[in-house]
């Protein structure tokens, strides 16, 4: 089968570690089921698979991706959660199950015309969603999703500011919480990615780092050093900052630690969100009418070219690969 993998592990030129070719389909343990993917999204996990973050060499080589809407062996059309958790845990929220993957970490990822897993990770795909939109929904959409209505606290009229425009997670983050009737501010480095976001949904665009009308009531985070310290400026007293990545470092110039227990905020991490979530996610999307931006649909056979747009930022939302 077509798969696009990690052959190598290379912290400074991460395509140099990626190939493109045909690769035996794994087996099919007892209780896990085969998808044929349809569509299948990248996300920055795929670029830190490449530079050898989180993918051990014994590993390798590995088919990389996450995220997959496709066909079961049974012709259920499926959306597949990304999240493997281990057989042995107890517990009604799965992300806290210390033993869990993501597909493409333990498991061959989505990135191929066939990815297996168990078969509780299957939920329905909605027909109103495309397959490339739903392949869109796994890890950006969900981790967005449980960041705002889960983790944040915020409710609708308040302010909430997200950093750095033009992501998957950013993208998702600002038309959930537009839809969500919150005010809608974000940042970007890049004056024409934040008009973007504007058309979006976003209410305003703000350059990196500037000064605010006044505090907001949530932050999310996932840019990371960069954004860190404007993050606990712009919070008002009793605000909540949640943390899903560190895309530009993890450790920031400032911790800002007086600030945070003086105000006092809230810093809450986050990662990515269970199967019930995802469905309702999907829910939420076939109510409201409202789908993920995708920026282009390339050939899986093409997925260079999406993972050079990804490595450059020169996109805004979600990239998706098809077989
Ligand atoms: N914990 C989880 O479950 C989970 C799930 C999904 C993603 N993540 C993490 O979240 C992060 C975003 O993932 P993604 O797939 O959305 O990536 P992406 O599509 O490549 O987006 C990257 C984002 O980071 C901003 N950015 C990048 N470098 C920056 C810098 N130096 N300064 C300011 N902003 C910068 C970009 O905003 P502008 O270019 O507009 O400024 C853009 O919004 C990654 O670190 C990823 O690992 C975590």
């Amino acid at each position: 089968m077509l798969a696009a993998y990690a052959v190598r592990a290379d912290a400074d030129e991460p395509l140099a570690a990626l190939a493109v070719g045909e690769m035996d389909p794994p087996n099919v343990p007892e209780g896990w089921v085969s998808v044929q993917v349809r569509a299948a999204a990248l996300n920055l996990h795929d670029v830190w698979s490449l530079r050898g973050v989180g993918l051990p060499a014994d590993r390798l080589p590995m088919i990389l991706g996450c995220d997959a809407a496709g066909v079961a062996d049974d012709g259920r059309e499926v959306i597949v959660h990304a999240v493997i958790n281990s057989p042995d845990f107890v517990g009604s929220d799965t992300t806290y199950d210390p033993e869990r993957s993501l597909l493409s970490e333990r498991y061959p990822g989505t990135f191929a015309t066939q990815v297996r897993v168990p078969a509780s990770n299957l939920i329905d795909k909605p027909p109103e969603l495309s397959f490339a939109e739903a392949a869109c929904l796994p890890t950006a959409w969900l981790t967005a999703y449980r960041m705002l209505f889960r983790q944040s606290g915020a409710r609708p009229g308040d302010t909430v500011l997200i950093q750095g425009a033009g992501g998957g997670v950013a993208t998702a983050l600002i038309v959930l919480a537009r839809q969500a009737g919150m005010r809608v501010w974000v940042t970007s480095r890049d004056e024409t990615r934040g008009a973007r976001a504007v058309s979006l949904g976003a209410h305003r665009a703000f350059p990196a780092g500037a000064r605010l009308p006044e505090r907001v009531d949530a932050v999310m985070e996932s840019v990371g050093a960069a954004t860190w310290s404007h993050s606990i400026n712009v919070l008002r007293p009793g605000g909540t900052l949640v943390i899903c990545g560190a895309t530009s470092g993890d450790n920031p110039p400032k911790a800002e630690l007086t600030k945070i227990y003086f105000k006092p905020l809230r810093v809450i991490g986050s990662t990515m969100g269970t199967r019930d979530e995802l469905i309702s996610l999907t829910h939420m999307l076939v109510a409201t009418g409202v789908r993920p931006h995708i920026d282009r649909v390339l050939p899986l056979a093409d997925a260079a070219a999406g993972f050079a747009a990804m490595i450059a930022s020169d996109h805004f939302g979600k990239i998706v690969l098809e077989p």
